[in-house]
């Protein structure tokens, strides 16, 4: 069995330490950070306003010598072709995008994913709980898409409940990628973002995630970061 990738999300750390907390997220062995990139304007909220180039730039150059630093970028702003080129200049590894953001409509999507791998990331798409699973199918076709992030909660904030909504997602995407994309040779990973905790960890991951992102349930947890973790790796 693949193991599990969990995904800490930086939203939920303690910001006046980063360092501190990737260093935590690497010395445990899960070298894939989850960044939310939020302005404050797409998801309307003051405090939806968080991370951006610079603190990602930051991150990469103070742990260069951790070249297997993943950095996954979630980016839910207003005109986010805007922020590609400054979030590939900071080295970032993985830039999500939401399908919302594309006016549903897959020419742009395509075209955003396009422009995104052009300029050496790897490209992740996102899904409001709201959103059919099924209309990002064509964009997966194209290959250009290696991450689905499907989110368990409206975006923007750390904490919220697991939306069961995004089971079904997980197991559509799930057969989908076995029917149809894997034998044209296209891979994807099946990221679950939002509400993940020991409770709601092992039925995403018997639906089929590959990747967890946890934010509360890792850097709040009164156990501890080390003792969350293991918890959240066990299957159901
Ligand atoms: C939702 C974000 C998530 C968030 C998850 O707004 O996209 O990445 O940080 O936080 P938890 O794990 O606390 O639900
Ligand atoms: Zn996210």
């Amino acid at each position: 069995i693949t193991p599990i990738i969990i995904s800490p999300s930086l939203l939920a750390s303690d910001w006046s330490d980063i360092k501190g907390e990737v260093q935590k997220c690497l010395d445990a062995g899960v070298p894939w950070l989850h960044v939310d990139v939020f302005d404050g304007v797409f998801l309307d909220s003051p405090h939806a306003l968080t991370f951006g180039p610079y603190m990602i730039e930051s991150i990469r150059r103070r742990f260069r010598d951790r070249p297997e630093l993943v950095l996954d970028v979630h980016l839910c702003v207003e005109r986010p072709e805007r922020y590609v080129g400054a979030m590939a200049g900071a080295g970032t590894t993985r830039l999500i995008f939401q399908w919302e953001a594309m006016g549903d409509e897959i020419n742009s999507a395509a075209a955003f994913a396009r422009y995104i791998t052009s300029l050496g990331m790897k490209c992740g798409i996102s899904i409001n709980p709201e959103t059919d699973v099924t209309v990002i199918y064509p964009l997966l076709d194209t290959g250009m898409v290696d991450v689905v992030d499907v989110l368990a909660v409206e975006p923007g904030f750390g904490g919220q409940e697991f939306n069961r909504v995004a089971i079904q997602k997980i197991e559509m995407l799930r057969r989908y990628r076995d029917e149809n994309l894997i034998p044209r040779g296209i891979d994807l990973k099946i990221l679950v973002d939002g509400g993940i905790n020991s409770d709601t960890s092992s039925c995403a991951i018997d639906a089929g995630a590959d990747i967890l992102v946890a934010g509360t349930a890792l850097f709040r947890n009164p156990k501890g970061f080390e003792e969350a973790l293991s918890e959240l790796q066990e299957r159901g």
